[in-house]
């Protein structure tokens, strides 16, 4: 068996696969399970200053992927800080792993929340998925989490257009300690045709996620890695070992998975690790370290 335990910023996971937020994370409850389901670490839904008014439906799948409007936790923080974190502090400490907790959005949002949830997080991941194009409001949310905290915070990048290297270089100069890519694509569009109505509720608008979106996502991890040196955890699309092995080759440390949990469950996690564990034994590796960044021009052999 290779070894499968990773190192992010001084934590340690006990494999590289993690849940992305999303609703297999949406509370302790489901954390717990997660961690029975084998994740190598823990990652809590976003939350923000208050609960989400998500519009039904907000899930579907389409041909190749997912479309989500599910923007973030609709429990209130105080939901949260009251009972889910206790019990996702619970999980993560029964299985030794660590816990990520995710917030959003503004700078003045972070500084209100980092602290209040800093009891129970050993690092912070900031989705900047509702802050736009413009670096200033990520470099704002930065600031703001840096100063409340003394945890590591990644920066989870959106692939909304944005040019890749140059966000991660404006997070990485604003004191990020790792990104985290990417979240979902959009905004995306779906119709039932038995209904004529949109597949998504609300304004009709959703996010792709799932195996559409991973040459996208493969691709920002790509350009952050020759862009930062800093660490990433890669997301998008990932349902299989052959698929986190991708991404730890295109340079990603640990690797996030929500869409295939949604459509397989919990089991999905340890299920993916002990894949890349087969697949490093077959091809006569003892840990994943040897493949980081395989992909990345500085490692490639030139066969010219
Ligand atoms: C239903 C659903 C809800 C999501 N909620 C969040 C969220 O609250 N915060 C966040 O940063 N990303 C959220 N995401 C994005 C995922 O974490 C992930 O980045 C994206 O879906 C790509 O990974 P995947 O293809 O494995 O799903 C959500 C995705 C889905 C499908």
């Amino acid at each position: 068996m290779a070894n499968l335990n990773v190192e992010l910023l001084g934590l340690h996971f006990r494999n590289p696969v993690i849940p992305a937020a999303g609703p297999n994370v949406r509370d302790g409850v489901r954390l717990q399970e997660v961690a029975d389901g084998g994740a190598g670490g823990l990652l809590s839904k976003t939350i923000s200053v208050d609960a989400a008014p998500v519009p039904m439906p907000h899930m579907a799948t389409v041909r190749g992927g997912f479309l989500n409007t599910e923007l973030w936790s609709e429990l209130p923080p105080e939901r949260w800080l009251s009972v889910e974190y206790d019990l996702a502090r619970q999980a993560a400490d029964a299985m030794g792993i660590p816990l990520i907790v995710s917030l959003g959005y503004s700078g003045s949002e972070i500084a209100q929340l980092a602290p209040k949830v800093r009891p129970w997080a050993d690092m912070l991941e900031l989705s900047t998925h509702y802050l736009g194009e413009d670096p200033r409001p990520m470099i704002e949310a930065i600031d703001a989490a840096k100063s409340a905290v003394d945890v590591p915070v990644l920066v989870k990048m959106s692939p909304l257009g944005r040019e890749m290297k140059a966000a991660a270089q404006a997070a990485a100069e604003a004191g990020a300690d790792g990104i985290s890519a990417t979240n979902s694509f959009g905004p995306a569009f779906g119709v039932d045709v038995e209904t004529g109505y949109p597949l998504m509720g609300g304004k009709g608008y959703g996010w792709l996620s799932g195996p559409a979106l991973k040459p996208l996502s493969l691709r920002c991890v790509y350009d952050i890695a020759q862009a930062v040196d800093l660490p990433i955890i890669g997301v998008g699309g990932i349902s299989s070992g052959a698929d986190a092995i991708e991404f730890i080759m295109a340079g990603a440390t640990l690797v996030g998975v929500c869409t295939a949990a949604i459509m397989r469950g919990n089991n999905i996690y340890g299920k993916i690790a002990s894949e890349i564990d087969v697949w490093l034994e077959a091809h006569g590796y003892d840990s994943v370290e040897p493949i980081r960044g395989a992909a990345l021009p500085a490692r490639r052999v030139s066969h010219g």
